[in-house]
This record gives C-alpha cells, structure tokens and sequence, in this order.
C-alpha cells in the first residue's frame, strides 16, 4: 500500500489517546483523524432521525451516508451519544461502513496519526508505529469527571465509572474488531503521565519504531 507513515493509537475511552494523537500529529506535521467521531456522528445521527441504538439496519443506511456536517453534530461529545456509538460501534454493517472512509484518510501524506479501538489491528494493521494507550480505570473515570466539571456539566465519580467500565465490556467483548493491541503495538499507560509526559514518551517510541521498522511500502 503506498501512502505515508502511519501512527496507529488505540486504547480505552479516555485514557488520554485523544490528546495524545492530536499532539503528536500537530509535532510531527501530520493529519489526525479521530475515528470515534464516525461512530459518534453515526449513533447522534441515528438517535435525532428517531432511530434507535439497536436497530442494525437504520444504523448501517446512516454510517454509509454520513456527511461532513454530521462530524460537526453538537451533542457528539455527550455520554448518549457515546454510549449509543459504543452499541453501533458493535455493528460489522457499521464498521464495514466507516472502514472504507478511514483506509482512504490513512494514504493521506506525509503521514497521519489515527486513534480509536481497532485502527492497529483492522484499519491500519501494516501501520509504521502502533500505540496502545492505556490507564487504570480509577484515573480514567477522573480524567473523564474533570473534563466534564470543566465543561460546566454534571459529573458524578461513581456513575462516570461504571459507564466506563460497561464500554470497555462492551468494546472488548464484541465479535466484531474487539478493543484490544495490535501483537507488534507498544502499550503506554499514562496513569502517572500528565499530557506533556504522554507526548514525550510517544515520541520516544515513536523514533525508535521508525528506525526499527523499516519501510517497505516504497
Ligand atoms: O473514542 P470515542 O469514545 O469517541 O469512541 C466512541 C465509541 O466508538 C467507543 O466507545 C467505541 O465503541 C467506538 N469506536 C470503535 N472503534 C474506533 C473508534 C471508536 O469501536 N476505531
């Protein structure tokens, strides 16, 4: 396959690959493509043409016509919506739907940067460099509390947790592209890392992959 190099950072809900990814694409001068925003858009668009969330069929016709208006929907980020897109996300019709659109997004040069769940294993399993983001639920749930204070929204711990805890069920037990790392990805846990120590460790990784790996896509 020609095309650029491509970082492949996948991991749990907010483990803090989002960031991460962003970061590193910024630095490198890379594009970034934040694939939970297809699944996001894809159950928020479902949810407001007054499908629901376990309808297969309603779920896939709308994956196959996402716009890019649906990627500006403004509830994308609310827990709904996530955990709607965790259930469609469970769809092989959905995910067959949106893998076309990401495969495209990832021959973009000089490189980019993709997160999600499967982008190591499924979308991008010959990716130069593959990151599994994780940290301890406990962290996660408060990283996740601390976004949502921010936003001026309510935030409570012990709920926030359990959501957390039923989406990893969720995306680690489906049949279809389960959460899990890529054999040849290099796992980092931030639970004792702040953004900038994120950042600095992928990078550290990321050098020594791209040395370590040659290209053979040329
Ligand atoms: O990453 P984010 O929380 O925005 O993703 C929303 C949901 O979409 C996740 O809970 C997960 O079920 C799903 N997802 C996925 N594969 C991806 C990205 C996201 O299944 N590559």
């Amino acid at each position: 396959m020609s095309g650029g190099i491509v970082i492949a950072v996948d991991g749990p809900v907010a483990a803090g690959k989002g960031t991460l990814a962003r970061r590193l694409a910024l630095h490198l001068g890379f594009h970034y493509l934040d694939s939970g925003l297809l699944y996001r858009a894809t159950a928020s668009r479902l949810l407001a043409d007054g499908g629901r969330a376990d309808d297969e069929g309603a779920a896939e016709a709308v994956a196959r016509a996402l716009s890019r208006e649906d990627l500006a929907r403004s509830d994308l980020r609310s827990e709904a919506v996530g955990q709607a897109a965790s259930r469609v996300a469970a769809m092989a019709g959905v995910r067959a739907a949106l893998l076309a659109f990401q495969q495209r997004f990832a021959a973009t040069l000089p490189g980019v940067v993709i997160d999600g769940r499967d982008i190591g294993t499924v979308v991008c399993p010959d990716a130069r460099v593959k990151l599994f983001v994780t940290a301890s639920p406990a962290e996660r749930a408060r990283r996740r509390q601390q976004e949502l204070l921010g936003r001026g929204e309510s935030a409570d711990y012990a709920a926030i947790l359990a959501d957390l805890e039923e989406r990893d069920l969720r995306d680690t037990t489906r049949p279809v592209a389960p959460l899990r790392p890529a054999e040849d990805a290099v796992t980092l846990d931030t639970t004792a890392l702040d953004a900038d120590g994120a950042l600095q460790t992928a990078l550290q990784i990321v050098e020594s992959r791209l040395k370590a790996v040659p290209d053979t896509a040329i």
